[in-house]
């Protein structure tokens, strides 16, 4: 029962990888995360020089985040940091492509590699510009080669496959989702300092849009995916990997909870697989494509209510707007002729006692 995996030449000992963020953003803090049984990490975007970010620019948004956080060590301190740092974890080197163009991305990348970085990756709100910056980044490095992807990408397979062709080593997606707004209701003031209140969005609610898109991404190309973007939890990760990522990448649970998440996760993933007696956690990467391509899709399922483990909550009643639940004695019953099977009642009950025969 192993959960280490192989990724661009590198050994891991696990799938779990620190993204870019806050806690990748300076030698101190990458000394200190290197502790955690993280997998792998990458930097924090690197610019060619050092920003600060107007206050605040990291909020808790119910169970995600929001942030407006371009704060960074400018790139002369980064290649200091990357020539001394010497720790157990493999460490990508994530430059901010998007300030500059990508004959300079290139630049600071080979200055990085000179500087001891084992593997690069770009990131950009602009796909077009990442395949530019990957097909003149093939010519000059010799390290592996990542791209950071944003959300909600057009004509993905065209993409995809014009980063393949252009030499790309493995794919992340994604980067938080914004723009995004958020207002404090006592003063009419946005949430985030930035100049016009707006940011971006990560976390927990983001994780089905990040599931789709690696799914999309595994259909579509076949290098290995980095899944992140609302990871906080081993289940999280499952599904991710199971959607097709290689790599599960997390930064808003981390810094909510500490990076101590890294180490429940690696357990909880560890106990799952003793449990279902699975060898490897690459045997469940992408199993997903072939339960969907293999099921029947039916439209006849009805609910079902199983009156031994119905606690006689009404949760199932109040949301059953064809209103085909209704109480009995001792449970809950539901009409199979006006039920449309929508699902929401077997979502809601506490206890498991809707299931859909
Ligand atoms: C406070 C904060 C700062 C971030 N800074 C960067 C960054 O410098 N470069 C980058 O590519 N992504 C950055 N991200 C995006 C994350 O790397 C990640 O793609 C996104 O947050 C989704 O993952 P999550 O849901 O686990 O947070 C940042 C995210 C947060 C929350």
């Amino acid at each position: 029962m192993s959960l280490s995996i192989d990724f661009l030449g590198f050994r891991l000992k696990n799938p779990l990888m620190l993204s870019e963020g806050p806690l990748s953003g300076d030698f101190e803090l990458l000394k200190l995360v290197s502790e955690y049984r993280i997998g792998l990490i990458f930097t924090k975007g690197i610019r060619l020089k050092p920003a600060i970010s107007p206050v605040p620019f990291i909020r808790k948004y119910e169970r995600s985040l929001i942030n407006a956080d371009w704060s960074c060590i400018g790139m002369n301190e980064w290649l200091d940091v990357i020539s001394k740092l010497d720790i157990n974890v493999p460490l990508v080197t994530s430059i901010a492509k998007n300030y500059v163009k990508p004959d300079t991305a290139v630049e600071m990348a080979v200055e990085l590699v000179k500087a001891g970085s084992k593997a690069v990756s770009f990131v950009d709100y602009n796909s077009n510009e990442l395949i530019k910056t990957v097909r003149l980044a093939r010519t000059k490095l010799k390290v592996p080669i990542m791209v950071k992807l944003p959300p909600f990408i057009h004509d993905m397979e065209k993409v995809l496959k014009s980063l393949v062709r252009a030499g790309v080593d493995a794919i992340a997606a994604m980067d938080s989702i914004g723009p995004i707004l958020s207002i404090d209701i006592e003063t009419g003031e946005p949430l985030l300092g930035s100049v016009d209140g707006s940011g971006y969005l990560s976390g927990r609610y983001i994780l089905p849009v990040t599931l789709k898109y690696i799914y999309e991404i595994s259909r579509f190309v076949n290098v290995p995916v980095v899944g992140v973007g609302g990871v906080t939890d081993y289940r999280s990760a499952l599904q991710m990997i199971m959607a097709g990522a290689t790599g599960v990448g997390m930064v808003s649970e981390p810094l909510l909870k500490g990076p101590g998440i890294f180490n429940k996760v690696e357990k909880d993933l560890k106990s799952y697989l003793k449990k279902k007696d699975i060898g490897n956690i690459s045997d469940l990467r992408g199993i997903t494509h072939k339960i969907v391509e293999e099921r029947k899709v039916s439209a006849n399922m009805r609910a079902w209510i199983n009156s031994d483990i119905c606690t006689m909550c009404g949760a199932c009643e109040k949301v059953c707007y064809p209103g085909a639940i209704s109480k009995n004695l001792k449970s809950y019953t539901v009409n199979r002729i006006s039920c449309v099977g929508c699902g929401l009642c077997e979502s809601v009950c506490p206890v498991n006692a809707v299931t859909f025969k």
